[in-house]
């Protein structure tokens, strides 16, 4: 297994459309062990594939206590969404330190690959339901920065560079 760098906003690269994972070989299953450690690492809960400059469809999260529930889904797709919504505050590993607003489905239902490369239909709520709809984001090149006011995200993206020139130094 092996830390990976994890792309901090405002890299480009994070804006990448991923494409389906072909099939689910021991380069994914590396590349899984691999995202699951630095997101254990990094203290997240949810880690997308393009966070880690990888651009397939691939997401990892871990939204127990005892961090011992790893949930993978391969080329998610959501099939259901519910009627409420609900404001929750995010953060996340390519933001670090940053935490806001954003509203997002209280339940999904999603479709998807586990790591066997089987197919599973997961139901989620709460905080699960908001990462998985987190992650589904990067998957498409989205941040969730990019739900917030253009001034929030200016000033953002300021303290970012800011923040990796200083630790460049
Ligand atoms: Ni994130």
């Amino acid at each position: 297994m092996a830390l990976l760098p994890i792309l901090r906003y405002p890299d480009s690269r994070l804006h990448t459309v991923a494409k389906p994972v072909s099939t689910v070989d021991a380069r994914i299953k590396t590349l899984i062990a691999d995202m699951l450690q630095t997101m254990y690492e990094a203290k997240g809960i949810g880690l997308a594939a393009t966070q880690v400059d990888v651009h397939e469809r691939l997401i990892v999260m871990d939204v127990s206590e005892e961090r011992d529930q790893a949930i993978i889904l391969i080329n998610p797709q959501l099939v259901w969404t519910s009627a409420e919504t609900h404001l929750n505050e995010e953060g996340c590993l390519s933001v670090p330190g940053i935490y806001d607003g954003v509203e997002r489905f209280d339940a999904v239902t999603v479709s998807a690959l586990d790591e066997h490369g089987t197919s599973r239909v997961l139901q989620a709520e709460d905080l699960l339901a908001v990462c998985i709809q987190h992650e589904m984001d990067h998957l498409m090149g989205k941040v969730f920065v990019e739900y917030l006011s253009p001034l929030k995200r200016n000033r953002i993206k300021k303290k970012m560079i800011k923040a990796q020139r200083e630790e460049a130094q």
